[in-house]
């Protein structure tokens, strides 16, 4: 049986905190014109956001929702702009190839660009080749035409660029300069000199894919394909010396143009741990950009990070609140952009119905913070738990949801006109649909075993036409049955219509074992904004904390996650298996 934690610091009307630091102002500017709104509503609204602690967060509901799409932009597409810089044999093409396959920039190295003049045999081949095969530096001129040109082609404005040694001199960072082109970050890859000598000497180049191997380091993966390796004229030890040389020459000068956006990475690691920490740095800049870029996002300029002591059940006031005033501020952003068929899906330990600690009460807490949010804005909004399902002696409701309703009824909504007026309790189905109700909230929607809720909730959403139905944590996968019945009839439409709800919150997190224990990090998606990967990271004296290894536009796959968290790409990682593997069975 799901254990309840209706303890009186839920659900008590007293107000038990004094550190609030709510003031009116904080509300929406919406609720001091609000004449038809009833002003016990906004007080427990208030009274309920000051007892968990909510931060104060300005709110940008409107009283009517509008249909636009055209308030909230998410800046998902906004292209990076990274240069990538080091000694020869550093590792910039190899770190490259993995950016350009996880973040799809345009990838410009001046290098290979003269390579492919060389072997092409133009007259910038021609007047290269010499410079190159002695490891000095291509006349500036030369380089700086070739750049500039490439730059200003609709691919690299479109997906963003990847400079791979380029400035290698100071006049090239001024011609840089003078076209305005600057990057969002410099990485600079830094590895021992004599390391670099023995990686340039073992390089080998596969010239049909255009891949780089090492003889020792990282051999082909095929007979067929060592045999085609070729290795670069310049990758002598003699040459690689003289090219060391002139970048040492060169490098203080370009580092110190680029010092503000300069971050220096030990590169003298394994490739993929390199590239993990690279891939963080480009993610981080993405996350920010897009959090500056929607700067009427209150939630996301004032966003928090995640909360840590997440296994710590019951959750603390603090955790509760930080949740229902995430998944509210989603919910609003959504609705405001004319979403009408939402999908909360938030699983932390308390409300997480695959695991014992399941807590209804939790989730009629952030229920009420959703319903009274709403009402505060003056919505009518209907709260629906399903009834039971079957019929006769085989009438029964999911475990989770018993009793759902009268605790509904018994929970302290404020003023007596609050609960009845603005908000009101019903059940799933289309006669629940009433033509003064604004929006629904629907609790935990779900399957029980041979039973099945879709054509409940298909004639509600029928019946409330555009107006919103908010689905807050549904399960609507199919549930086995002695019968088979539901694994056959009707199954396809049934998971259709699942899919016509669009996630606006999602937060799961993502364990090591079956298990709660350990925390490996957290997946979270708060609309508009990208589906957001974290990693949990000890910390000295006990402490923890959560590191952005990645963003998505879509929800990531189990394999992109592995892929996320052991720094590989995609073709290098192998079939989820071990702690891995547990990830396919949590996502699938
Ligand atoms: P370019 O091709 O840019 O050469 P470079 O800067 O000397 O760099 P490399 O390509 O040699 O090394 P890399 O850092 O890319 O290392 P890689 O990933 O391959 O330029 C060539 C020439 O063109 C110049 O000398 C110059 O003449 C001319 N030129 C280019 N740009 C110019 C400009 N802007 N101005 C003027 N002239 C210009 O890795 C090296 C090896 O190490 C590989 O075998 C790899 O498998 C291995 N490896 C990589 N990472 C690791 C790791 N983490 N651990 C172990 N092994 C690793």
């Amino acid at each position: 049986m799901a254990s309840l934690s209706l303890s009186s610091a839920h659900f008590s009307s007293t107000s038990s905190s004094s550190r609030s630091s709510i003031s009116t102002s904080s509300l929406s500017p919406s609720s001091t014109s609000l004449p038809l709104l009833q002003s016990p509503i906004r007080r427990r609204y208030r009274s309920l956001r000051r007892r968990l602690s909510f931060s104060v967060i300005p709110r940008r509901t409107s009283r009517s929702f509008s249909t636009s799409n055209s308030q909230i932009r998410c800046s998902i597409n906004e292209p990076l702009k990274v240069m990538i810089s080091g000694a020869p044999a550093s590792g910039k093409g190899t770190q490259c190839e993995l950016i350009v396959h996880k973040f799809g920039l345009v990838h410009i190295s001046t290098g290979d660009l003269l390579r492919a003049e060389v072997s092409s045999g133009t007259d910038i081949g021609k007047r290269a080749k010499e410079f190159m095969n002695s490891g000095s530096l291509v006349p500036d001129e030369i380089v700086i035409a070739m750049v500039a040109g490439r730059l200003s082609r609709e691919d690299a404005k479109e997906h963003g660029w990847l400079l791979d040694g380029f400035p290698r001199s100071f006049a090239q960072a001024q011609s840089l300069d003078k076209l305005n082109v600057k990057p969002d970050i410099f990485i600079l890859l830094d590895v021992p000199d004599e390391i670099l000598i023995d990686r340039c000497v073992g390089r080998r180049l596969d010239p049909v894919t255009g891949k780089i191997y090492h003889i020792k380091n990282y051999p082909p993966e095929s007979d067929e394909i060592k045999a085609r390796l070729v290795t670069r004229p310049d990758d002598t030890e003699e040459k690689v010396k003289a090219r060391l040389q002139i970048y040492k020459q060169n490098s203080e000068a370009i580092i110190s143009a680029y010092s503000d956006v300069m971050v220096k990475i030990d590169a003298n690691r394994p490739k993929e741990v390199v590239f993990e920490e690279t891939q963080t740095l480009l993610s981080q800049i993405q996350l920010k950009r897009m959090i500056k870029t929607d700067k009427a996002s209150p939630v996301q300029d004032k966003w928090r990070g995640i909360p840590t002591r997440l296994n710590n059940i019951p959750h603390s006031r603090d955790i509760r609140a930080y949740f229902y005033e995430d998944v509210l501020q989603a919910t609003i952003r959504s609705i405001k952009d004319g979403n009408t068929r939402l999908r909360v899906d938030i699983n932390i330990p308390e409300l997480n119905p695959e695991m014992d600690v399941y807590r209804i009460g939790t989730l009629m807490e952030l229920v009420q913070a959703l319903a009274l949010s709403f009402a505060d804005d003056g919505k009518r909004v209907k709260v629906c738990v399903q009834g039971s399902m079957g019929e006769g002696a085989l009438a029964g409701m999911p475990l989770q949801l018993a009793g759902t309703r009268k605790i509904l009824e018994y929970m302290d909504w404020g003023d007596d006109e609050t609960l009845g007026t603005f908000v009101k309790l019903g059940a799933i189905g289309g006669k629940e649909v009433d033509e003064e109700d604004d929006m629904f909230i629907l609790v935990a929607p779900q399957n029980a075993v041979g039973n099945c809720i879709i054509d409940d909730l298909q004639a509600m959403t029928t019946a409330a036409g555009k107006r919103p139905v908010v689905l807050i944590n549904p399960r609507l996968k199919d549930l086995p049955a002695s019968s088979g019945i539901m694994q056959t009839m009707g199954r396809e439409q049934r998971l259709e219509y699942a899919l016509t709800f669009d996630n606006c919150y999602v937060f799961r997190l993502l364990y090591y074992l079956g298990t709660q224990y350990p925390i490996m990090g957290a997946l979270r998606m708060s609309y508009p904004y990208r589906y957001e990967l974290y990693k949990r990271v000890n910390e000295e004296n006990g402490k923890e904390k959560y590191v952005l290894l990645a963003t998505y536009a879509e929800r990531p796959t189990p394999e992109q996650i592995d892929d996320a968290f052991s720094g590989k790409s995609r073709d290098q990682s192998k079939k989820a298996s071990g702690i891995w593997g547990f990830l396919s069975s949590v996502f699938s």
